[in-house]
């Protein structure tokens, strides 16, 4: 077999990011209710390090499509392409981090981040411990490395499955929901990181969220999407510059707009998305 080195260097520079464009997707599921039309002729275009916002009430298709670009499943018809070629399943390009943090609890925090780079060949053991370093020092976890999972707070945990996310150095982060269980004290916190991430390491972002001013927040743009059958209804382009300030006046006009428009699809169903 053919022995792969990569100097750490080449390890940690920046991947280019990958453009995902999903063409005319579908899927349904099959449930006590009946048939439910989750995804309902889709399409998606994500460009190369774009931070891409899908918003809109439970149940509308969001965590859908993106277990469908992480190729954790198939869609009933259309494609999923990144960089043209056809997503048949997961793989350390495309990482998903979660609302739970699905951390082993068995790891310390290191041995979590650890565990991500199994993905990733090359790197001996040395290696393997420098990389890890340096994601959790870019998490602002450094002092926490042999910490235990269930010492840490529920912010600090989603922070090492970040880090745990970002140490495979995917070209693509999925992030659904994952900071809607946190307080909003550290969220703010978070917000400020995961741009600040964002632009050191250019990665493209697909981020679910139903929370209309945290997507305000985060993206180049954000997608609504309504339910019965989950289709998107609308996309907002935020122009504003960054590092964006949740609490800003400029981005509470981006929030009222989206929410205005997001009533309007979906007063009808009784559903309502937070602000
Ligand atoms: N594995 C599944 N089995 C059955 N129904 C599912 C499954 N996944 C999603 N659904 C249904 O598809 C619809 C969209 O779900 P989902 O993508 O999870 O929405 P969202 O993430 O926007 O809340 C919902 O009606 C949900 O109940
Ligand atoms: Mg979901």
């Amino acid at each position: 077999m053919k022995k792969i080195t990569m100097s750490l260097e080449n390890e940690l520079a920046n991947t280019a990011p990958e453009r995902i464009e999903a063409n005319n997707i579908s899927k349904s599921f099959t449930t006590e209710r009946g048939k439910v039309l989750a995804l309902d002729n889709v399409s998606v275009k994500v460009g190369e390090g774009e931070f891409v916002c899908l918003v809109g009430p439970s149940g509308c298709g969001k965590s859908t499509l993106l277990n469908l670009i992480a190729g954790l499943d198939q869609p009933d018809s259309g494609q999923i392409l990144a960089n043209g070629e056809n997503i048949t399943g997961p793989g350390r390009d495309r990482m998903v981090m979660f609302q739970e943090h699905a951390l082993f609890p068995w790891l310390d925090v290191r041995g979590n981040v650890l565990f991500g780079l199994c993905l990733k060949p090359g790197l001996n053991s040395k290696e393997r411990q420098e990389v890890a370093k340096y994601y959790l020092h870019l998490v602002g976890l450094e002092k926490f490395e042999r910490a235990n999972i269930h010492e840490l707070s529920g912010g600090m945990k989603q922070r090492v499955a970040l880090a745990r996310a970002l140490a495979p150095n995917p070209r693509v982060l999925l992030m659904d929901e994952p900071f809607a269980a946190l307080d909003a004290l550290t969220r703010e916190h978070l917000y400020g990181d995961i741009q600040r991430i964002w632009e050191a390491r250019r990665k493209t972002i697909i981020f679910v969220t139903h929370n209309v001013r945290e997507a305000a927040c985060l993206g180049d743009r954000v997608l609504l999407f309504s339910p019965n059958p989950g289709r998107i209804r609308a996309e907002f382009r935020i122009d504003l510059p960054r590092p964006r300030d949740i609490n800003s006046v400029e981005l509470a006009r981006y929030s009222t707009e989206i929410t205005t428009a997001l009533k309007g699809f979906t007063t009808a169903q009784g559903q309502e998305a937070s602000e």
